[in-house]
């Protein structure tokens, strides 16, 4: 049934270890690819901490940020800080040791705090330090007459708090200086002040580097470690002399560290006021490499492990010039003298925007630009304009509390496709934005365990947690629509105004709609009701609403609904929330008239709209280039005009729109609202369609009518309906990529190729099969031979249409040269007896595939059409020794992504037989439900549809010629 395919999108796709190189399952991005805990070794203890590994988009992996930290704070105890004594300036001096077996830092503080409430007890941060409790003091700033210390209260593993007990209570409006000494550790977790490591010249090196964001400043030394408690950080950082160190501001001095022969210190300028969560230090033998100086007003440099050196010039050529662009849009100069990015070898996140010192992970800052994707590139400037974005939106101005996170994070994942435009023009980016946000979040806003983008969150995990696509993909997208019904330059105006009333301050989302309501009614911008009535529908209201129009072909007007969208709906009733917005509606007959505008109100289910302006015969298209945050349903009347008029003209409706409309009714069939028929009728004009961002959003949608369809008497129809629209596209773009094509096309040609290729289109296997020939000739010029952007499909079409000689190849290359592409490859055979071969390998340990790649080849065999069968069976009859070899903890993940493609009553009863022989490691596992409610849901989809997509299909065969494009 129609939650089926959401299921599998959004979570299976979740612990799906897919890896992006060329599975079986078609061009469909989708990328969420969270490893289970035990795939991915830690490359500094070799022991297991990361939860999942780089995908192609940050985001994807942003989803869970766990650390393994020892003593997680009790629930429900109370975490917050008093607030009655509030830091001012900070002088913290660190000295690291970074040597195997030692890993210590010594460290100092002195803090100056304010007192605003009077109190015994000074309680700040700390997290698993240790505190020389002798060296912990307090005296009165202006008369600098100590403060007897009578208790210190540690209660760090419980409420990541110390308590300073005094003698006497603080005097409200006076200032006091506490001072302690302490000791840390630099930690393999990622977080806090950290060790990482990498191998130059065969010899392993270390570094020590920070990332405190959300709540580890505390970690690495103690802090008022709440966003609002900005304060001026003086940092001084020790260092081998022949080392380097960096800081979020710029060095003021170096001296000699007494006694400490070879030894220095970097003394750092004090901050501007600022969060302790963006404060940063690095102390490395990293190189930094100036950008050109002309690019912009500040000094701009990437830090990087010296055999880098050659891969830095990309950032360093934009990110000068995305920080210029930020400084003319937000009309606000940065206010740092200098701006570092450094590419860290271990880094949690995809990148950290430390103010100044931007951290990042290697491949988001290092660029080979002869080796890297199209996608890889788009990904380094998405990056660095993200991260560029928050210097103004979190750093300048800072949220108030981590309930609002989405204020930095949806902004900055909006403001990342301003500035990468701004740089690079031809990748389109507000094009982009639809399927890499949009689209993409509508997937998890439309299930029932969403959450709002506002919510309550006060522990570390609770506030680790907001960091998903609700906070990123699904805030830019409520922004966006709210820069639409403003208007963008006001909107733009009114960013500024706000900016500047809360610099250096905290806000929280009412400040910020306050700011667009000055501005609005300052320019007399019309709007139904306040942004903030407006807005707060969006972000204290999970989900969104499906808008069904229902047009009156007689009076020319239309009824307008409004209701929740969900991809499946259960009988929960106890929810009170009235799932009703306040709803921009636009709409268009003609793209060459302006956009015509109305409001559905909050308390309105429906309303009728007199006149839509446009005739009987003509089309009209709601929702216009997706700006708005909602999925749009109409009569079958009006479907059948849109239908007609792609057909006749498709380039009279928008890009935006011809993805919104297949992407909307794919998903509105998916869940039973409109006929499949309705869906499948919009594809019919795609033969003449050429451009990437409808392509994508429909290929993404048919990928799922494609695994379904697999087995049953309609594929060969299925298969040539598919041909005759994608044959059209993948001949109009061609194999071969040249250096002129402009960067959509080389998206657009790794959709075409991917599907062309797997659907025998013969000028794509012949080419791909010709391209893998010349490398079996030139091993070694693998980077000149196959684009990287095309690799994984020419690599598996060679694999699935050649014999011994190109699977031999393959897996010479991978033993050789570790490439996993060519591992992913070969697991798309079309030969049994390779695919159980394959599977029998990860049994031996000699076999040539690494422990660590095992997940990759299961999953790639499960998800091969053919290897499907033989997983699970293989999983069913050779349980004890996968047990044996590599124990339990790949049992669930693997029936998961056996589940993926099992659409029959038979492999239901199979899996379920498999689950009960094996209560205790199956019964209770997540995955295994996750799993079989997908197998479930495919049934039903297959009964409800197969029929009626048969239909469909038998009477849309391609006329002729259809024998000669198919293998
Ligand atoms: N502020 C985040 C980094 C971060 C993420 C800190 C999670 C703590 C927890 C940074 O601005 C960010 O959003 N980074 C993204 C990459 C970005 C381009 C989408 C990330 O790390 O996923
Ligand atoms: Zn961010």
């Amino acid at each position: 049934m129609a939650i089926s395919r959401s299921l599998l999108f959004v979570l299976l796709v979740a612990v799906c270890a897919a890896y992006d190189n060329g599975q079986y399952d078609g061009p469909d991005e989708v990328e969420l690819r969270l490893l289970e805990p035990a795939v991915v070794p830690d490359p500094v203890d070799g022991v297991s901490r990361w939860w999942y590994t780089p995908s192609q988009k940050a985001h994807i992996y942003r989803h869970k940020y766990p650390k393994n930290i020892e003593a997680q704070p009790r629930q429900g105890e109370d975490l917050r800080l008093p607030g009655d004594i509030l830091p001012r300036l900070y002088t913290i001096r660190l000295l690291p040791f970074i040597e195997v077996g030692n890993w210590t830092t010594d460290g100092y503080v002195e803090i100056v705090v304010d007192c605003v409430i009077s109190t015994v007890n000074i309680s700040m941060n700390s997290l698993d330090l240790t505190i020389d409790l002798a060296s912990v003091t307090v005296a009165d700033v202006q008369t600098g007459n100590p403060i007897d210390v009578v208790n210190f209260i540690d209660e760090q593993s419980t409420r990541e708090l110390i308590t300073i007990q005094v003698s006497q209570p603080l005097t409200v409006g006076r200032q006091y200086r506490i001072t302690m000494k302490f000791i840390s550790i630099l930690n393999a977790l990622l977080a806090g002040f950290y060790r990482s490591s990498y191998v130059e010249n065969g010899e392993t090196k270390y570094l020590a580097v920070t990332q405190f964001e959300a709540t580890d400043a505390r970690r690495s030394f103690p802090c008022f470690d709440e966003p609002t408690m900005k304060a001026n950080f003086t940092v001084t950082v020790g260092r081998p002399e022949t080392w380097t160190s960096t800081s979020n501001m710029p060095l003021i001095t170096t001296e000699p560290i007494v006694g400490m022969p070879g030894y220095v210190w970097d003394n750092y300028q004090t901050s501007v006021i600022m969060s302790s969560y963006l404060v940063a230090f690095m102390v490395s033998e990293f190189i930094g490499i100036p950008a050109e100086p002309g690019l912009s007003n500040v000094e701009f440099r990437i830090w990087a492990r010296a055999d880098a050196r050659n891969l830095t010039d990309y950032s360093r050529d934009i990110g000068p010039r995305i920080l210029e662009f930020f400084e003319s849009f937000y009309n606000i100069d940065y206010p740092l003298p200098k701006q570092d990015m450094a590419a860290i070898p271990d880094f949690a996140a995809g990148a950290m925007e430390n103010w100044g010192l931007i951290t990042y992970r290697e491949q988001y800052l290092l660029v080979d630009p002869n080796t890297a994707t199209a996608r890889a590139i788009q990904l380094a400037a998405v990056v660095s304009a993200h991260e560029l974005a928050h210097q103004w939106f979190g750093n300048l101005v800072t949220m108030d509390w981590w309930n609002a996170l989405w204020l930095n994070e949806g902004f900055a994942s909006y403001m990342e496709y301003l500035g990468t435009d701004a740089v690079e023009p031809d990748f389109k980016m507000n094009d982009q934005f639809i399927l890499e946000n949009l689209q993409y979040v509508f997937g998890i806003d439309a299930l029932e365990t969403s959450r709002p983008i506002n919510i309550e969150v006060n522990t570390p995990a609770e506030i680790n947690s907001m960091f998903d696509a609700i906070s990123y993909e699904k805030g830019s997208c409520v922004i966006r629509m709210c820069a639409d019904f403003i208007g963008f330059e006001t909107f733009q105006r009114g960013l500024t105004r706000y900016l500047n009333d809360n610099a250096y301050g905290n806000a929280g989302q009412d400040n910020l709609w306050a700011a667009l309501q000055t501005q609005a009614d300052s320019e007399n911008v019309l709007l139904p009701a306040t942004v903030k009535e407006i807005m707060d529908t969006w972000t204290f209201k999970m989900g969104f609403p499906l808008i069904t129009v229902t047009r009156n072909y007689q009076t020319g007007g239309a009824i307008v609904t409004q209701n929740r969208f969900l991809l499946r709906k259960s009988n929960d009733t106890t929810d009170p929330i009235v799932y009703q917005w306040w709803v921009p509606l636009t709409y268009t007959s003609d793209y060459t008239q302006a956009t015509k505008r109305d409001w559905l109100s909050v308390n309105e289910v429906s309303k009728t709209l007199t006149s839509l302006g446009a005739a009987a015969n003509q089309w009209v298209i709601f929702n216009v280039d997706q700006q708005n945050y909602y999925r749009v349903a109409y009569d079958a009347t009006n479907y059948g005009l849109i239908r007609d008029q792609l057909i006749a003209d498709h380039q009279r409706v928008s890009d935006n729109n011809r993805a919104q409309l297949l992407d909307d009714a794919f998903t509105l069939a998916l869940i039973e609202s409109i006929a499949y028929s309705e869906a499948l009728d919009l594809t019919l004009y795609l033969k003449n369609e050429r451009d990437y961002v409808p392509w994508h959003a429909v290929l993404s949608e048919l990928n799922y009518i494609d695994i379904m369809l697999y087995n049953l008497v309609e594929f060969p129809n299925w298969k040539n309906y598919m041909t005759s629209i994608v044959e059209p596209y993948y001949t109009a773009i061609g194999f071969q990529e040249t250096q002129a094509d402009p960067h959509l096309i080389k998206y657009s040609r790794i959709d075409a190729m991917n599907w062309a290729c797997r659907l025998g289109v013969a000028d794509c296997v012949q080419n791909a099969l010709s391209t893998y020939a010349t490398l079996m000739s030139q091993p070694d010029n693998l980077a000149q031979i196959v684009s990287p952007n095309e690799k994984s499909t020419i690599l598996r079409t060679a694999i699935e249409n050649g014999g011994q000689a190109e699977y031999d190849f393959a897996f010479n290359q991978y033993k050789t040269k570790e490439d996993t592409s060519f591992l992913v490859a070969m697991c798309a055979s079309k030969q049994a007896s390779v695919l159980s071969g394959l599977l029998e390998m990860l049994l031996d340990p000699t076999s040539g595939i690494l422990r660590s790649d095992v997940n990759l080849v299961f999953n790639n065999v499960a998800n091969n059409p053919i290897g499907n069968e033989i997983a699970l069976d293989f999983l069913i009859n050779r349980w004890d020794d996968i047990q044996n070899a590599l124990g339990s903890s790949f049992f669930g993940t693997w029936y998961r992504y056996v589940c993926t493609r099992q659409n029959t009553q038979a492999g239901l009863d199979k899996l379920i037989q498999l689950r009960d022989a094996h209560p205790v490691i199956l019964g209770n596992s997540n995955s295994v439900k996750q799993g079989l409610e997908t197998v479930e849901s495919n049934i039903k989809w297959v009964s409800l549809n197969q029929g009626e997509i048969g239909t469909w299909l038998a009477g849309h065969q391609p006329a002729k010629n259809s024998e000669a494009i198919r293998q």
